[in-house]
């Protein structure tokens, strides 16, 4: 999407439609929609009058402006009561706005934006203002439609251009905070296409290929290992998960080192790539089994956030890992019992072939704990229980160290991808202890089953180590419309990911 910022009058300021913010208020209209008001000789308090629009967060409303303004159409977007403002009602809010805009079939349009200083006394940042237009728009106005060819579909209109109208369009603060916000929301897109692909179109070398792809790109350093070599290199729970599928595993390392970084200890980011999960000999029911290819959602946030990583010349040493294997049956597929070993030494009783995501992020974390590095954290859609404790309205977060799980909730607060704090205590680890090997792959059943996956991967991070473990089982994918996916991959995790690469200190 083409995106510019200009400070002129919204009134004179010619586009195919407007869009104004309106707060829902009892008295008097204010700001931008004052302006408007007087310029319509009253209309947007007569419809808020007459017409059922109050300026509820979300709600929309249609003006034909007449001649009155430059901008043939004006789109109210109400953004609530001024007093309870956040940064994700305005986000939703510009989202439900862009939707309205395609809806009139209009390929660009303009946003009127107060002066950031009119906003700051309602606890909203200048970066807060600029991402929530331009994640509202991108995010807001994405579909995966890459699979229709009727002509209805190929023929809906693209929204191609907004312009972010705006007294502060000259700053230096607001041209950066939009361009950050547009490379991360962008980043976000990438990741949602890898996640919304079925399985017959991505498999572990496709990840493999999109990952050498982005180190083209960025100038990145890129490492692929196929299945001989994940065995050679003894990442035995990652090689037994992989070889019950024709579809052979890949473990993939990315390296971003500005200049100056290369001596530095790494921050790690590591996702798990699941291709397509079946659950393997410890099969799962065909129902819903069709959202399983969200599976590597963990591996398209770390893929999509090293995708941006150099635009926004993030000033430290990263180094991604992606884990990626396809979950089927076969005749080298594993089976409930089996005793694998993983690169750390531990041995492993694979008592649930289904829960195999721990058994390759296993192999995962112990290679990302040699690296030195600073914090290790990872996405995985790992547990259907996290949908049970938290819904669809929150990832959550695991970490041995509360510095660096601050960092994390401080970066989703940001981006409005919320995360919430499990806890790791030492009873847990009882529960994946193994009778027969070090630990097995399961807990207790119906216990903590999102708890148990953490401590089973705590065996594999490094002593000393900072580690988040982020579980995004239950955001990844979404079936409903959200304000900013309608339904599909949610590409959850890279915004957050890159807010916490470019502000760590
Ligand atoms: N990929 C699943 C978890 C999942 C569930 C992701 C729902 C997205 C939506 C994972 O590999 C899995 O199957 N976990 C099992 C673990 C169990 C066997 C201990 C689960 O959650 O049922
Ligand atoms: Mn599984
Ligand atoms: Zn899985």
């Amino acid at each position: 999407m083409n995106i510019h910022l200009e400070n002129v009058s919204p009134f004179e300021y010619s586009t195919p439609c407007l869009v104004v913010p309106v707060f829902q208020g009892e008295g008097e209209l204010s700001g931008i929609a004052a302006e408007l008001n007087g310029r319509l000789n009253g209309l947007v308090a007569e419809v808020i009058a007459e017409d059922g629009f109050k300026g509820k967060a979300g709600e929309t409303f249609v003006l034909v402006s007449n001649g009155q303004t430059a901008a043939k159409r004006v789109v109210l977007v109400g953004v609530g009561k001024a007093e309870k403002l956040t940064a994700t009602h305005l986000r939703n809010a510009f989202a439900k706005a862009a939707r309205r805009v395609r809806e009139l079939k209009k390929d660009s349009f303009a946003v009127a934006l107060p002066a950031f200083s009119t906003l700051e006394s309602l606890g909203v940042s200048l970066e807060a203002l600029a991402a929530a237009v331009v994640d509202g728009t991108v995010l807001g106005l994405h579909r995966f439609d890459d699979f229709k060819t009727d002509e209805e579909s190929k023929s809906l209109t693209v929204v191609e251009a907004l312009t972010i109208l705006s007294p502060d369009a000259e700053s230096d603060a607001m041209k950066s905070a939009v361009a950050v916000a547009q490379v991360s929301a962008e980043a976000n897109l990438r990741a949602r296409l890898w996640v919304n692909l079925p399985a017959n179109k991505k498999t572990p070398q496709y990840l493999a290929e999109q990952a050498r792809e982005i180190a083209h790109e960025n100038g990145l350093n890129c490492i692929v290992w196929d299945e001989d070599r994940i065995l050679a290199e003894k990442m035995g729970a990652l090689y037994a998960v992989g070889m019950g599928s024709d579809n052979p595993p890949r473990f993939i390392v990315l390296e971003y080192s500005p200049r100056g970084t290369e001596h530095d200890a790494p921050i790690v980011i590591v996702g798990k790539g699941m291709t397509f999960d079946t659950g393997g000999y410890s099969l799962k029911a065909s129902e819903n089994m069709e959202d399983m290819k969200d599976d590597m959602g963990g591996a398209a946030v770390v893929l999509g956030a090293m995708s941006a990583i150099s635009q926004l010349k993030v000033p430290h040493r990263v180094i991604a890992i992606v884990a990626s294997a396809e979950n089927m049956i076969n005749g080298k597929a594993q089976r409930p019992s089996d005793i694998v070993t993983a690169r750390n030494g531990k041995t492993i009783e694979v008592l649930n072939t289904d829960a195999e995501g721990r058994l390759i992020l296993a192999d995962a974390l112990s290679y990302a704990s040699e690296l030195n590095p600073r914090a290790i954290i990872d996405f995985a859609t790992l547990t259907g229980a996290i949908g049970i404790a938290l819904g669809t309205e929150a990832a959550g977060l695991f970490s041995n160290n509360d510095e660096l799980a601050n960092r994390v909730l401080a970066s989703a607060e940001d981006v409005g991808e919320r995360l919430w704090p499990f806890p790791l205590w030492e009873e847990y680890r009882e529960h994946v202890k193994g009778t027969v090997s070090d630990v097995k792959n399961i807990g207790k059943p119906r216990k903590a089953g999102s708890i148990a996956a953490a401590v089973f991967l705590e065996h594999f991070v490094g002593e000393g180590i900072p580690w988040a473990h982020i579980d995004i089982a239950a955001v990844a994918f979404t079936r409903d419309d959200l304000p900013l996916t309608q339904r599909g991959a949610t590409g959850f995790g890279v915004r957050l990911t890159l807010d916490l690469l470019r502000n760590w200190q």
